[in-house]
């Protein structure tokens, strides 16, 4: 599996520490930025990682920003991405089962290092349930 990565500067150190924890796993991780707590902008980073999991450059993505509330925004807006913002691994579970989220988003000021990885692990052990849900799904692009 490969994972791209994103982050603006509020979610910068939060990503730091999911790619840490990718590597010790062996997941191969697309780093599309940003590389500092330098001021950017995080539509910009939340369109790069959802353009790199449509077009199939990576499997998944994960996205930090803030509140992780921006940046999954901005990843929504490309069609195709179900990206979740899960701030427990309930959420986590639940996202990857009903909605087969495709992005998980997560916030550097509001959900501690520790919690994150809970939160990543889930995420990327969790499979999709299909059944009723895929209906779903195939009714959100339809818009
Ligand atoms: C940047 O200051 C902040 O607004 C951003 O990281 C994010 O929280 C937006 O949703």
């Amino acid at each position: 599996m490969k994972i791209a990565i994103a982050s603006d500067h509020g979610g910068y150190l939060l990503k730091e520490e999911i790619k840490k924890y990718l590597n010790q796993r062996n997941i191969d991780v697309l780093d599309l930025g940003t590389d500092s707590e330098e001021s950017v902008d995080y539509p910009e980073f939340g369109h790069a990682c959802a353009e790199a999991v449509v077009s199939g450059k990576a499997d998944r993505g994960i996205v930090c920003c803030g509140t992780g509330i921006g940046i999954s925004i901005a990843a929504n807006r490309v069609k195709g991405i179900r990206c979740a913002l899960c701030t427990d691994t309930g959420m986590a579970e639940l996202t990857r089962k009903h909605n087969d989220s495709n992005i998980l988003a997560m916030g550097g000021r509001t959900t501690d290092a520790a919690t994150a990885l809970a939160i990543t692990k889930t995420w990327l052990d969790t499979e999709f349930e299909g059944g009723r849900h895929q209906r779903r799904i195939d009714m959100l692009d339809r818009y």
